[in-house]
């Protein structure tokens, strides 16, 4: 988790740019930890609070990627996500500002009262067609690979990889779900089986995590066996992540949970082993290691 720059650091074309279009900015306090954007503050001003996230020149080309597929994704989600407000550009950086919603961290842990509200966003989302914006990742693209038929990683519905608690924001009746940045097109349960790792990782078992989902249409109504298959298949490449960084305690953490999901599938969901080959290094579940 890296801390915010501050207000003050910003060069001061930057702020002079963000202050065109919210006003005199009276106070800003460090919005709540995140793990790739340089700039995370909400900012106090007359029309009220702003939460400004963006990148610094020497943020990398992925991160970027990630704040512009962010900001072109969100009004195509004008339920599920904050209103995009303006997205400005100065001295190398670019910032995205958004209103600001009060609230906090969804809690994924077995018993927590905001599971049926992460469960109802979910159905949501799920009914969702991907938008036509150019930067938006293919599952099928990305996963393919290692199933013998990719076209059964097809799909045009919007997918949020990336679906932890912190990207949730609980907000009384209204939950929020946020950060599009690794948003891709593809089956509708892609997001339920990324929620389902999510839940394991806060403690559910297995079979509990999944059936927590049943609600989800998508993931009531997925085929078993492309599951079982992308859970088995995943397995290397999280291994080939843990070899790679060695002292990141979560990521050592997450593949013992992905082994144990995998083996669970394996064991009780079967299904045709559509598992081809072992993943090379460098495939695009590279999109996968960061973990924030
Ligand atoms: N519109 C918003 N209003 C208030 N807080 C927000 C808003 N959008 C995001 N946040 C908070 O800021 C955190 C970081 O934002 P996020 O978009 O997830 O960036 P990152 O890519 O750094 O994870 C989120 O986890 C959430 O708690
Ligand atoms: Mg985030």
């Amino acid at each position: 988790m890296a801390r915010s720059v501050d207000w003050d650091e910003l060069p001061a074309a930057v702020r002079e740019a963000v202050e065109r279009h919210t006003g005199p900015v009276a106070a800003a306090t460090p919005g709540p930890e995140g793990m790739s954007t340089a700039v995370r503050l909400i900012l106090d001003t007359a029309g009220g609070g702003v939460f400004i996230k963006g990148t610094r020149p020497q943020s990398s080309r992925l991160v970027r990627e990630q704040l512009t597929l962010g900001a072109e994704v969100a009004p195509f989600v004008p339920s599920l996500s904050p209103p995009l407000l303006f997205r400005v550009q100065a001295d190398g950086w670019d910032i995205t500002g958004w209103a600001a919603v009060p609230g906090r961290a969804a809690d994924l842990t077995p018993g927590s009262a905001d599971i049926p509200k992460v469960i109802a966003v979910l159905a949501e989302l799920g009914t969702l067609a991907a938008p036509d914006v150019p930067g938006l990742w293919s599952i099928a693209e990305i996963w393919g690979r290692d199933v013998d038929d990719p076209r059964m990683l097809d799909g045009g519905a919007l997918v949020h990889t990336d679906p932890h608690g912190q990207n949730f924001i609980m907000d009384g009746d209204r939950t929020w779900l946020v950060d599009w940045g690794w948003a891709a097109r593809g089956p509708a349960w892609v997001t339920a089986m990324r929620l389902a790792l999510f839940l394991m990782e806060a403690g559910w078992e297995p079979a509990d995590a999944e059936h927590a989902l049943a609600s989800v249409p998508a993931w009531a109504e997925a085929p078993p066996s492309v599951i079982t298959a992308h859970a088995i298949s995943s397995v290397p490449s999280w291994e080939q992540a843990v070899a790679r960084q060695p002292d990141n305690e979560r990521l050592r953490a997450w593949i013992g949970l992905v082994r144990a999901w995998a083996d669970h599938r394996d064991q009780t969901a079967g299904g045709t082993p559509l598992l081809t080959h072992g993943r090379a290094e460098g495939t695009p579940h590279h999109r996968e290691k960061r973990k924030g």
